[in-house]
């Protein structure tokens, strides 16, 4: 049977769950529960990484043991993730004994094959980050880069890690394996990182206490990140149990960007080391950001609690969101109205919608049983578009989960539903139902409707499984498993009672809205700005009172012509058009704040100035792959223009 292993990061216990760590989290969930339904041996881990300088700090700063306090915020993440419905099969802690256990023996087979040795490290040291960096890695006031932490001096003994000896082998792996370390993004900066040159690694400390000693020299606490990282092979036994030989092939990390070096280039090397087999994939997800600001304890109104809004607006819209809004490896912004917006439209309007009509239907001409079906109808229209619409959504979905892209396997899933209600329309059984002679095509529609409605459900429960839970119950399928749709219009029992209930999601008006959102954003932050507007994507920045900037910083600015070869509004974005652009052979989708000043039909076949190299965004669930150049400071006035043609793709300087 296929094996199925997916892991989030183990969370630090210095901080109580946020937004970040739900986005993992459910993403993981997701994709975990799409390989159960599909019929894999699949296990999900997730934990939390509970040594370390920093926790010791912030315990003694509480006036409690590192252990009392580990295991109070323990509590909270277990507990968030109950109410998310994360379905994780084990949670490791790092002071649990199993793990200890397999972090000796990690370490007793690195130090077997030659590749720790004693030194002395000064370093500078973020104890956040719980890594060294060197003065050129740090910002103003030697600031760590992540947290804006300030880095200390460290000097002492220290046992290193032969991490240098791996670099050509690393390089190797990666060119034979281009798979791995994901997004193709990713795998090229780490690359690059590789290349650069790697430096032996200090994995043990002596100035605090609160760690796994090292083997033999107990002065010494093992590096966090060392003892961190064997946590995916610890919990499932470490080598040699069944759980591992089952699960560690089919490995895969599912990580946030911070955190990849680690992830891609320590973990590899010290399974290298092990003489273990390297994870299958790493995949780095991107950074959410909340109305535009990064998300940091000292700002009230970037801290958005999981457990409130699962509670407020209920785990599945949470969860979808979250999924659908940003394709996993791309940075997203957060704002509480996108996230209201997505579950009116998505979920309320197209989802709820054609549950309540499907439900409401059957009650009214078929008496509330599930009808038969007249397979020979499939083959006629409308019934052939929807079955093929099925179909493919599943096999759609199927292809995105399996290349774990749960936003793409979203979208096709929501292709099918709104074909559903179209559906709805086309079949209109309130015409058919008044033609008796007509009664067994009026079954088969009503029986479509139904059909689609649990397809939905089977196909969309990774992401939303307490709703597809309730479609199932109130399609009279209480009992019924989660698994994955097979055969078209053969899934339903004819002759089964259907049971409807309350509406699945409840549409949030205007009322409910603003209440909403004074419960959830603090006072303070009330007025914080908005997240990124169109604006700001399709303007350059004002660079007036910043001072200058050099000739180096200028060329660091990728600007080209490009040709506008597709325009189209974006659907409730009056300032926004969704472009795609020539740029030379490669095209380029941006979203941009025009929509105001120029209409789509307009900008076909115009030429502009375009910033090839600003890093990607998601704009209203879009991605957004650079900015074109135009007048205006508020509002667009004109678009950034040449005298003359010139080749689409040509540098502009
Ligand atoms: N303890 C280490 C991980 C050890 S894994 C062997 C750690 N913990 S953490 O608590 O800081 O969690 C970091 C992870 O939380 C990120 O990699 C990411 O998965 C998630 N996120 C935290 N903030 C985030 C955002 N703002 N956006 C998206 N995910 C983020 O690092």
């Amino acid at each position: 049977m296929r094996a199925f292993y997916i892991t989030t990061p183990i969370y630090y216990v210095n901080d109580v769950p946020h937004l970040g760590h739900a986005y993992t989290t459910v993403a993981a969930d997701a994709l975990a529960r799409y390989h159960r339904a599909r019929g894999h041996a699949t296990w999900f881990l997730t934990g939390t990484d509970e040594h370390g300088q920093n926790i010791e700090d912030v315990a003694r700063a509480r006036g409690k043991t590192p252990k009392q306090h580990a295991d109070e915020v323990v509590v909270r993440f277990m507990d968030t993730w109950k109410r998310l419905d994360v379905s994780n099969d084990d949670f490791i802690r790092t002071t649990d004994e199993r793990h200890i256990k397999v972090v000796h023996e990690t370490w007793k087979r690195m130090e077997a094959a030659g590749d720790i040795y004693l030194g002395s490290y000064e370093g500078l040291y973020c104890k956040r980050c719980e890594a060294f960096y060197t003065e050129g890695q740090l910002e103003e006031g030697r600031r760590c880069p992540v947290h804006q932490a300030e880095a200390t001096v460290v000097k002492e003994p220290s046992y290193f890690f032969r991490m240098s000896k791996y670099q050509d082998r690393l390089l190797e792996y990666y060119e034979k394996n281009p798979q791995v370390v994901l997004p193709e993004m990713r795998r090229n900066e780490i690359v690059s990182f590789i290349r650069s040159g790697l430096r032996d690694l200090s994995i043990s400390r002596t100035s605090f206490k609160w760690g796994i000693p090292v083997p033999g020299d107990e002065k010494h606490v093992i590096y966090v990140w060392v003892d961190a990282l064997t946590n995916y092979i610890s919990a499932l036994g470490g080598e040699g149990s069944e759980k591992y030989k089952t699960f560690w092939p089919s490995a895969v990390h599912l990580i946030g960007k911070d955190i990849l070096r680690f992830h891609a280039v320590y973990w590899p090397a010290m399974l290298m080391s092990c003489g273990l087999p390297l994870p299958k994939h790493v995949l780095a997800h991107g950074w959410w950001t909340v109305r535009g600001q990064k998300i940091s304890k000292s700002l009230p109104a970037t801290r958005v609690d999981p457990n409130r809004l699962a509670e407020d607006i209920g785990p599945d819209s949470l969860r979808y969101f979250l999924l659908r809004e940003v394709p996993l490896g791309l940075d997203g912004d957060f704002s509480y109205e996108a996230l209201i917006g997505r579950h009116n439209s998505d979920l309320a309007n197209d989802l709820g919608n054609l549950l309540h009509r499907t439900l409401a239907m059957t009650e009214k001409y078929v008496g509330g049983v599930v009808p038969r079906v007249t397979p020979a109808l499939d083959e006629t229209e409308p019934h052939k578009t929807i079955a093929g619409l099925a179909i493919r959504a599943r096999d759609e979905a199927e292809r995105h989960f399996e290349a774990l892209a749960p936003s793409r396997a979203l979208e096709a899933i929501w292709e099918f539903i709104r074909g559903a209600n179209r559906y709805v329309d086309a079949a209109a059984p309130w015409t058919l139902a008044k033609d008796p002679a007509r009664r067994s095509e009026l079954d088969h529609v009503v029986h479509t409707f139904l059909e689609a409605g649990l397809w939905a459900a089977w196909l969309a429960a990774p992401v939303i499984p307490r709703k597809a839970r309730e479609i199932l119950g109130q399609l009279g399928l209480a009992d019924a498993p989660i698994r994955w749709p097979t055969a078209w219009n053969q899934e339903l029992s004819p002759g089964s009672r259907i049971q409807r209930g309350a509406p699945l999601f409840p549409r949030i008006d205007e009322a409910k809205q603003a209440e909403l959102l004074s419960r959830w954003i603090p006072p303070e932050a009330q007025a914080a700005p908005p997240s990124v507007g169109a604006a700001a994507l399709s303007q350059p920045e004002s660079v007036a009172g910043s001072g200058t900037i050099t000739y180096e910083e200028f060329a660091r600015l990728d600007l080209r012509t490009a040709v506008v070869k597709h325009a189209e509004h974006i659907p409730k974005a009056d300032k926004l058009l969704k472009l795609q652009l020539d740029m030379g052979g490669e095209t380029r989708q941006v979203v941009a704040g025009i929509a105001e000043a120029y209409k789509p039909e307009d900008l076909l076949g115009r030429q502009v100035i375009f910033l090839a190299n600003l890093k990607p965004a998601v704009i209203r669930g879009i991605e957004s792959q650079g900015m074109i150049l135009a007048a205006g400071d508020k509002q667009v006035l004109a678009l950034s223009a040449l005298d003359r043609d010139v080749p689409a793709g040509t540098k502009v300087r």
